[in-house]
């Protein structure tokens, strides 16, 4: 079987690396650089080696392309490309709709078509299959199915193979061919009765967890008030054997998930009628913290950051990624600079970022943690500056949120 992956990123390539070694795999995106690099065996996605890619190269089950051309004779095209917001936080399906030109345009046989991209229910029904059939020449009887994607980069302990993943099809057919091709790597598979389920429950694991952040971001400001240990206190909480989940706060939500899926649903739901004031209100709560964190680090410092040099550590979204997508590191840049601080950031694996780049630990009147890297040592971080301020948890020693 060939297997046609449109888009080459987290998501893409990930899939890509395990039905390789299973299928005849190429994989279309739209950056050259990308492209160029994948070809040479080179990885750009943590959690993908480039000793697997070069190895499946090698015995030719894979290939990269950026020639739309080259899906043609694919058995099943998989979409994992970008849907992000607008600028006025709605959502843009536009590389969605361009992937739907390539497939429309390029395929000239029947293909099982599976959207892994996030979206909101009705996507495939509504807009993918449509927007396909717009670009086809021929009606060519295309299936269609969704699987969303639950990757979580950098992560060790779930991947492909163990994370159960959702899928279902428009038609029973559909259905069971999407079975069919996960089940050769992934081991727990998880049939729901339609399409839209399955997009919802995507958007809905990912609105827990931005709620659920900014539930224990607003904990954190309460706590702080009250002169109480937010984390101890989490901690105590956490004792309780069923009933609660832990979380920690932070300086925010990051990267292409969190601060956009919620979005999605929170979209959907207005144009059907329903507010959904949880998501809008926990958006406003996650993009205030950095604000939050600059006003703190003023007060400690005399209140005012004026002149002041200041050390962004670690501006990735989450540890050991490089992935600065959304970061609140840039929002809390701007808000320390608002303050009048003179900022720079320190991120050995993020290396350069906004056109800048990282620069040393150390020879600066503050430092503020948004994200230790394991590579970041906790001991050099407190070095750094005579005053430390922590979002993570993880420098002892150091100003707590
Ligand atoms: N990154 C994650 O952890 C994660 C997890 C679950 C779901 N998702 C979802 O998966 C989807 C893809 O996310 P990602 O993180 O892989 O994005 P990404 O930015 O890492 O990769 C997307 C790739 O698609 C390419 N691309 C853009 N338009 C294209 C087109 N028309 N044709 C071909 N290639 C095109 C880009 O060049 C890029 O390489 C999104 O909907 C995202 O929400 C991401």
């Amino acid at each position: 079987m060939r297997i046609g992956i449109i888009g080459q990123g987290y998501v893409g390539l990930t899939i890509s690396a395990y039905a390789g070694n299973h299928y005849e795999v190429t994989g279309f995106d739209t950056n050259a650089k990308v492209v160029e690099s994948l070809n040479k065996g080179t990885s750009h996605i943590e959690g993908v080696d480039s000793l697997s890619i070069a190895k499946l190269i090698a015995k030719g089950k894979y290939k990269a392309t950026i020639n739309p051309a080259d899906i043609k004779g694919s058995d099943i095209v998989v979409i994992a490309v970008p849907t992000p917001l607008d600028s006025s936080r709605k959502p843009d399906l536009s590389y969605i709709d361009s992937a739907c030109k390539v497939i429309g345009e390029n395929l000239d046989s029947p293909a099982l078509i599976i959207n892994e991209s996030t979206s909101y229910p009705g996507t495939i029904r509504k807009y993918i299959k449509p927007a396909i059939e717009k670009y086809s020449k021929a009606k060519l009887g295309h299936e269609y199915a969704i699987s969303p994607e639950r990757v979580d980069p950098g992560r060790q302990d779930y991947n492909q193979k163990n994370t159960p993943r959702l899928y279902a099809g428009l038609t029973p057919e559909a259905t069971r061919r999407t079975r069919e091709f996960y089940a050769t790597f992934c081991d727990h598979l998880v049939e729901v009765s339609s399409p839209e389920v399955a997009e919802a429950a995507k958007l809905f694991e990912n609105t827990f967890r931005q709620v659920n952040i900014a539930l224990v971001n607003e904990l954190a400001q309460i706590s702080h008030a009250l002169g109480i240990d937010v984390r101890e206190t989490l901690d105590a909480a956490n004792t309780k054997p069923y009933g609660f989940m832990k979380f920690t706060p932070s300086a925010g939500v990051g990267g292409h998930c969190i601060p956009v899926d919620p979005s999605y649903l929170a979209h959907l739901a207005l144009e059907n009628g329903v507010r959904a004031t949880f998501i809008e209100r926990a958006n406003e709560v996650n993009l205030e913290m950095p604000t939050y964190i600059a006003k703190r680090v003023a007060s400690d410092n005399g209140g005012s950051l004026k002149g002041k040099k200041v050390l962004v550590v670690g501006v990735a979204y989450k540890p050991n990624v490089a992935d600065t997508r959304e970061t609140p590191a840039e929002l809390l840049i701007d808000a320390l600079e608002k303050l009048g601080a003179v900022v720079t950031w320190h991120d050995p694996v993020v290396g350069s970022w906004n056109g800048k780049d990282s620069v040393g630990l150390g020879g600066v009147d503050i430092a503020v943690v948004v994200t230790k890297h394991d590579v970041l040592s906790a001991a050099d971080i407190l070095q750094s500056a005579p005053y430390v301020f922590d979002t993570t948890g993880k420098v002892k020693g150091a100003v707590q949120i």
